[in-house]
């Protein structure tokens, strides 16, 4: 029996790299991000995030981030998946089109397609969105801010009106989780919703 697919999405500042990390451990599941996740995933992040020189274009940021995709799906997910195990992947496909699609507006569709390219069609079984309000995630923004980060108010609000527009449009296979409240708050959320929907049964 193949694993569960799930990705674990949100807005900079929306805590979604803990929660991640806390769904992990209550599955038992395989832990990983993007972009990243491999060797030359993590080389291709820092060039897509160094805040520092020129960076890549928006259309090489997408495909960069894609390649990246490629090679996590190839080496690390669609492997883990085959041996019956979860995956639980802090971003995947709707971070591009929230960011790259929305946010640069190089457009939904396109960006979905070039991910479709990526991954030979594999789509995760869920994706639980943490949704927090626009001054919530910008007072959790801290420290040095990526390349991405630093992209600004109205560039976030266009990824956090994306999940919130993908979310409605496809349900069953979104789960909205209220991520305003502690750690531990937002987590046994994420536990609940996760344990009630069409995967975890
Ligand atoms: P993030 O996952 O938030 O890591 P950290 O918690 O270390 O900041 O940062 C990854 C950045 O990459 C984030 O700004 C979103 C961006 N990104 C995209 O723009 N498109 C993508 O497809 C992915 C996976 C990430």
């Amino acid at each position: 029996m193949t694993g569960r697919l799930i990705a674990v999405e949100g807005a900079d500042g929306s805590g979604k790299s803990t929660q991640a990390r806390l769904l992990a451990e209550r599955l038992g599941a395989v832990l990983t991000r993007e972009p990243g996740g491999t060797r030359l995933g993590e080389l291709i992040r820092s060039v897509v995030l160094d805040p520092d020189g020129t960076g890549p274009v928006d259309r090489a940021e997408a495909l960069l981030i894609a390649a990246a995709r490629a090679q996590h799906v190839a080496e690390v997910v669609r492997p883990a998946l085959d041996a019956g195990r979860d995956v639980v992947t802090d971003r995947f496909i709707e971070s591009s089109v929230a960011y790259q699609g929305y946010g640069r507006g190089l457009g939904a569709d396109e960006v979905a397609a070039i991910s479709s390219f990526a991954t030979d069609g594999l789509v995760a079984d869920l994706v639980v969105v943490i949704d927090v309000d626009d001054d919530t995630a910008r007072e959790r923004l801290g420290g040095v801010l990526d390349r991405i980060e630093q992209a600004g108010d109205d560039f976030r609000g266009r990824v956090i009106g994306a999940y919130r527009a993908m979310a409605a449009s496809e349900p069953e296979r979104w789960l909205v989780v209220d991520g305003n409240g502690s750690v531990e708050e937002v987590a046994d959320r994420v536990a609940v919703a996760v344990a009630e929907s069409p995967v975890g049964t």
